[in-house]
């Protein structure tokens, strides 16, 4: 099955903390350019780039006024909300025209998040609300931002991919399943991780996609954490991954920081495992597989549902 385009759902386009009051971002997804900004009230808003009056680029020195971005070059504002010109200084008259395109954003969970349809089409699901969330002994997830060249699909497959966590990860699972319902994609998993410190520690997760760009693993580890994994196509051929960890301190009397250095180094490394296999790989349609891989063709089918080309079908 060919996926064309863009998947449809919630995507994090940006870290919450990573955009200030008033800040102006030029961002690129989906194969568009946009400006990312906060408005004064604290509220995020996404647009399309291009001013229509002479097509300077909002994210590149607009300014922000209220609720509305300040175009640059001739001053024209525009509402972040939907678009549309509140003020050209220097006319009488505002023409119907003059509007850019909104895009549907939400905050939650320490992230934003941008809703992507090609038809246009609105949310047919919600962003849950991570319960521990900037809870008392609870890290912020000091995600790192990684841009990776390779379809969202390979990085997508993984949630299947049974058999590889020996080889790249040198983690041994003893229990694998995968479910999927609607929107949502499940895999967990018990086993045992190595890691690079030496010893071993026994994990249990299920890893969550809620979408086809935005997953939260819930581990249970040496310390309960929650991590996040999540990634925006910029155009066809690569993505932003943004990848943190959330850990649990309240049990933990010293040595918090130095451990949850040390752990999110180690995820980071396992990571960056994935991504050079993403990066030189190609993809198999119709790859050969065996009865110990994970349920691929389970994971295919659920992820194109993400597709405009694959529902047409
Ligand atoms: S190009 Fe934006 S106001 Fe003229
Ligand atoms: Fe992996």
């Amino acid at each position: 099955m060919e996926l064309k385009g863009y998947p449809r759902g919630w995507f994090v386009i940006e870290i919450s903390k990573e955009l200030g009051a008033n800040e102006v971002k030029p961002i690129k997804y989906f194969g568009r350019d946009m400006v990312l900004f906060r408005g004064e009230s604290g509220e995020p808003y996404v647009l399309d780039a291009y001013c229509p009056h002479l097509g300077a680029h909002l994210g590149h020195g607009g300014k922000v006024v209220g609720e509305t971005i300040r175009c640059p070059f001739h001053a024209w504002r525009f509402e972040g909300n939907d678009g549309k010109c509140v003020e050209v200084p220097y006319a009488k008259r505002i023409p119907q025209k003059a509007c850019v395109r909104h895009h549907r954003v939400q905050e939650k969970n320490g992230l934003i998040f941008m809703w992507h349809c090609p038809r246009n089409s609105e949310p047919d699901w919600e962003i849950p609300t991570i319960e521990h969330y900037a809870k008392d002994g609870w890290t912020e997830w000091d995600a790192a931002l990684l841009y990776i060249k390779t379809h969202p699909k390979e990085v997508v497959e993984n949630l299947a991919d049974k058999a590889h966590f020996g080889p790249v990860h040198g983690t041994w699972v003893d229990w694998f399943e995968n479910e999927f319902n609607g929107h949502i994609g499940i895999q967990r998993a018990r086993g045992v991780a190595y890691p690079r410190g030496g010893g071993e520690d026994r994990f249990e997760l299920q890893s969550t996609y809620y979408g086809p760009g935005y997953m939260l693993t819930e581990m249970r580890s040496v310390l309960p954490n929650i991590l996040l994994l999540a990634h925006t196509p910029i155009d066809e051929n690569s993505l932003h991954l943004r990848f943190g960890a959330m850990i649990d301190l309240s049990n933990v009397r010293q040595g918090g920081e130095k451990f949850t250095a040390q752990y999110r180094e180690n995820l980071l490394i396992g990571f960056r495992e994935d991504i050079q296999l993403w990066e030189n790989k190609v993809y198999r349609e119709r790859p050969v597989l065996v009865d110990g891989d994970g349920d691929l063709g389970g994971l295919r089918r659920w992820y194109a549902q993400f597709y405009e080309s694959a529902s047409a079908a």
